[in-house]
């Protein structure tokens, strides 16, 4: 497993030419980070399980699908089934997350919990046993290209010291603002999994601005 995960969202890909927008970060990438709205846990609509499980087809980098939706329970391990590495659900939303966690990992992929901007970390330490990933949002999850806020890093140095000390196996990703001049703060808060949408997808070269963004990380 490579030490830091650098993830673009596609969030911020041109839809009408998906397969294309992937395959210009495969080789540089680590995983593919894929933003399911439903228009009622977050303020906007994106895609679903049938462009997941045609994409999926369309390349073999390893997906992140992160869900901003209500009722993660009925419809997470859908995601699961269709050939993600990793599902993602929120802490707000998730009626019983360890059940869920456990039935992710049943079906085939990681299972990872999302923290929203307003939602403290504390509460949910003590399930972190049962995760392989922590998505603490550096913004208020919904919408691609907001400022990165600092504070929210305190979150992850949080978790970052809990994961240590209870000696876990667990990744910890941000996801929000991330991009050459916010990375490396978030970096040595303790992240070791990176989510960038604007920062990939903005820049002239996606392959060659994934590449800047983990070298910003680890140096
Ligand atoms: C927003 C999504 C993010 C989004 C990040 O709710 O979860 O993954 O794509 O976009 P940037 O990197 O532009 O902030
Ligand atoms: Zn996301």
């Amino acid at each position: 497993a490579s030490p830091l995960i650098v993830a673009p969202s596609i969030l911020a890909a041109d839809f009408a030419h998906l397969a294309d927008e992937v395959h210009a970060v495969e080789g540089a990438a680590d995983w593919l980070h894929v933003d399911v709205m439903d228009n009622h846990f977050v303020p906007n609509l994106t895609i679903g399980l049938p462009v997941v499980e045609s994409l999926r087809k369309a390349t073999t980098i390893p997906f992140d699908c992160h869900l901003m939706i209500e009722a993660p329970d009925r419809w997470a391990v859908g995601y699961a089934e269709a050939g993600s590495y990793n599902v993602t659900f929120h802490a707000e939303a998730a009626a019983d997350p360890v059940g869920l966690a456990r039935d992710l990992r049943a079906a085939g992929s990681k299972a990872g919990l999302a923290i929203d901007r307003d939602t403290p970390v504390e509460p949910y330490l003590e399930l972190l046993p049962h995760f392989d990933t922590l998505l603490i949002m550096t913004i208020k999850a919904g919408f691609g290209g907001q400022k990165f806020i600092p504070q929210l890093l305190d979150k992850v140095r949080a978790a970052r010291r809990h994961v240590a000390s209870g000696q876990l196996e667990l990744r910890i990703e941000v996801d929000g603002g991330i991009a050459d001049d916010t990375i490396a703060a978030a970096a040595e808060a303790g992240a070791d999994a990176f989510v960038a949408g604007t920062a990939v997808y903005g820049a002239a070269d996606p392959a060659e601005a994934v590449r800047r963004l983990r070298a910003r990380a680890t140096s």
